[in-house]
């Protein structure tokens, strides 16, 4: 193995120690866009029944200690608010657009599929209405 490359292993290990947990569920920015027509997509037809499809059973305001399965404390998905004060943080672990296809959560299954999780990111962009 040549010196750049093990220099480029090195960085790579010594960048990825920081933070192991993030590193392991967070992704980029999907980068997604709202369509310049709007969205059709809103709490109610898409955000409510997706969180409840694939989130709440952990990252839920009623679930308390073990129950949350280790979902943190303030990732709540069973109110609009509750996603809305982490839409950041929703795109980067579950959504999918132009710039990358986050899949870092929900941990298992059942897991929303692509095209879920494009409509995610859209609603996302189109400020979760
Ligand atoms: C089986 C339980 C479970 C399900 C279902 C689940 N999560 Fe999680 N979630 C976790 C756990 C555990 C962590 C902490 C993981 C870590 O830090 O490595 C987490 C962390 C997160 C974080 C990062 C919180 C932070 O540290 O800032 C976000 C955002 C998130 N989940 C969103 C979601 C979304 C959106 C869904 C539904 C698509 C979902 N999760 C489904 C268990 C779950």
């Amino acid at each position: 193995m040549g010196v750049a490359m093990k220099a480029a292993l090195v960085a790579l290990v010594v960048l990825g120690a920081g933070c192991p947990s993030e590193e392991s569920i967070f992704g980029p920015a999907t980068e997604s866009v709202c369509p310049p027509a709007g969205t059709s997509l809103t709490y109610t037809n898409f955000g409510k029944p997706f969180m409840e499809s694939y989130c709440t059973r952990c990252h839920s305001s009623e679930l308390v200690g073990s129950q949350r399965q280790g979902a943190p404390s303030f990732h709540d998905f069973d109110s609009q608010f509750g996603v809305k004060a982490v839409s950041k943080h929703v795109d980067q672990t579950t959504a999918a657009g132009p710039a990358a296809t986050n899949d870092g959560m929900p941990p298992d299954k059942p897991a929303p599929t692509l095209e879920e999780r494009e409509q995610l990111g859209e609603w996302i962009a189109c400020g979760m209405p």
